[in-house]
């Protein structure tokens, strides 16, 4: 198993699938949403208003249109109301299912952004924690003979890449 952190664009990487931080309508958005949706085109928008909508802690999965990922995974995270309403089962299921999703789809890579923590709030140092865990977790889980996957985790701030980078040293 590959897990990396770094800081870029990430819809400037040519992984099998982008993941973006989606609300539940799947309606597009700031943030990386915004990006994701910029980056891929309008028919991204059309896509998603196809499948209707994601509840939260889950994923829904499109092509990638104008980007160089083959697909995007529209991850709703939980918007953070001070850790008390399941927010990190939420979270961990936002990226259980994107995995799973990419599985599914026959990938073999994939990169997060830091799902939840912009405008959903969620304190960042806590996401890491939970996304590191999660995904580590899954990647053991379904070790070969299903073939390893290599899981990016993209920031688009230097705090948020040092926090990955403390969670992930061994
Ligand atoms: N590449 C990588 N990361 C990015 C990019 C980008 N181009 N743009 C923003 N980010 C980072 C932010 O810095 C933050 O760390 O993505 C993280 C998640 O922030 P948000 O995009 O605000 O996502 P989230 O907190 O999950 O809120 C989701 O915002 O845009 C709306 O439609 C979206 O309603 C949904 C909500």
């Amino acid at each position: 198993m590959a897990l990396r952190a770094i800081r870029a664009d990430i819809t400037t990487l040519a992984v099998d699938a982008v993941v973006t931080a989606a609300n539940a309508g799947l309606r597009g958005g700031g943030g990386v949403d915004g990006a994701v949706h910029r980056a891929a085109g309008p028919a991204l928008l059309e896509a998603c208003r196809a499948i209707g909508g994601c509840p939260t802690g889950e994923a829904r999965i499109t092509p990638g249109f104008g980007l160089a990922a083959r697909w995007v995974i529209h991850a709703v995270g939980p918007v953070w109301q001070g850790g008390g309403a399941g927010e990190p089962d939420l979270l961990a299921g936002a990226y259980r299912h994107s995995l799973a999703l990419l599985r599914d789809a026959g990938g073999h890579s994939i990169a997060f952004p830091a799902i939840s923590t912009g405008v959903y709030g969620y304190p960042p140092e806590r996401a890491v924690v939970v996304a590191v865990a999660t995904v580590r977790a899954d990647l053991v889980a379904h070790a070969a003979p299903l073939g390893d996957l290599d899981v990016t985790f993209c920031c688009f701030d230097p705090t948020t890449l040092a926090l990955y980078q403390k969670e992930l040293a061994p």
